[in-house]
């Protein structure tokens, strides 16, 4: 079954740096209407939607937070110096468009540098929103202020393309394995979270909420397919990544069986993720209390943190098809 690009754009295009989730949290609650018991909200704005079922208690969590910019000083000719929110690099930024929770965009440009490739950091960074000067820019934005890339979504009959991906494609993975869920193995708590790039924090008060026995993320990794890449085995249309390790967490085995064993027994394409770098919500869950037997689901996407993320519209479909199989099947 194809996916649902309508749903998946929808989700993509809310606006949701991380610490101001509240419109991606709006949208998904929206669309989700009917198709679980409960809900709660807690105190980080993480959204907790309950699906009763049979078994043992499972959290799944993909987060709903995407990096961002934060206006840190505004100089006297208007030029907007920030900060960042989440990990960017400063290559990507230059001549980006970004949008504030307002709707005022402007752009990212570098001062001029005698040496570009050597002397370029996020210091040398401003943001233009072309207004004459300093009185005029607090008109529209302020100390404090938030900003998103605000390239739009594209989907042809291969890719998707957007910023945010990372990670409204968990989230969109989550919701559409709760609208196709019959009879679950588990007590599925889809968590849908908070403040994932800057340090897994809204999965650290969710998973004390919820308590689970099992825990299961669902996030972006890297493609390592294009020209010249690192030699990682993930690839763009490889199928449902299977997380075996990254910076944050070691799968627990029985997880990482379990899911290759669902895999296998449908038919779904799947590889395995290892990775060096980079860290998901797992991190935070697989150590709560005593320790949770955790794992994740990724979609292996290229140029993340970009204003271009893409990844193969039949890997997120490998993903849903894994997860519903999995919670149908149960452990
Ligand atoms: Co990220
Ligand atoms: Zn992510």
């Amino acid at each position: 079954m194809p996916i649902n690009t309508a749903v998946l754009k929808k989700v993509c295009e809310a606006f949701g740096p991380s610490g101001h989730e509240c419109q991606v949290r709006e949208v998904i609650l929206e669309d989700l209407k009917g198709c679980y018991d409960d809900y709660q909200v807690d105190v980080l704005g993480n959204l907790i939607v309950h699906k009763k079922g049979d078994g043992p208690k499972i959290m799944l969590a993909g987060h709903m937070d995407e990096i961002g910019f934060i206006v840190t000083y505004i100089e006297d000719e208007g030029f907007i110096r920030f900060s960042n929110i989440g990990g960017f690099d400063p290559f990507m930024l230059v001549s980006r468009r970004v949008i504030f929770a307002n709707g005022v965009q402007g752009v990212i440009r570098s001062e001029r540098l005698e040496n570009f490739r050597t002397e370029l950091s996020q210091s040398k960074l401003y943001i233009d929103i072309g207004a004459p000067n300093k009185e005029h820019v607090e008109k529209l934005v302020k100390v404090g202020d938030v900003a998103v890339y605000s390239a739009s979504f594209y989907a042809d009959e291969y890719k998707v393309m957007t910023p945010a991906l990372d990670d409204r494609v968990g989230c969109f993975i989550m919701m559409e394995t709760l609208k196709q869920l019959k009879n679950p193995k588990f007590d599925c708590y889809f968590v849908f979270t908070t403040q994932e790039e800057v340090g897994l924090r809204g999965a650290k008060t969710s998973v004390y909420t919820v308590d689970p026995d099992y825990g299961l993320a669902f996030d972006v990794t890297g493609a390592f397919d294009t020209p010249k890449a690192l030699k990682y085995s993930m690839k763009m249309g490889g199928g449902a990544c299977i997380k075996i390790k990254d910076a944050s967490v070691i799968c627990h085995k029985a997880m990482i069986d379990f899911l290759t064993k669902v895999a296998v027994d449908n038919n779904i394409k799947y590889q395995y993720e290892i990775l060096d770098m980079g860290g998901t919500d797992t991190g935070a869950i697989h150590v709560h209390k005593s320790g949770v037997i955790s794992g994740c689901i990724s979609v292996s996407s290229r140029y993340i943190h970009g204003d271009a993320e893409m990844c193969a519209q039949s890997d997120i479909e490998d993903c849903i098809n894994l997860t519903v199989k999995a919670l149908e099947t149960g452990i």
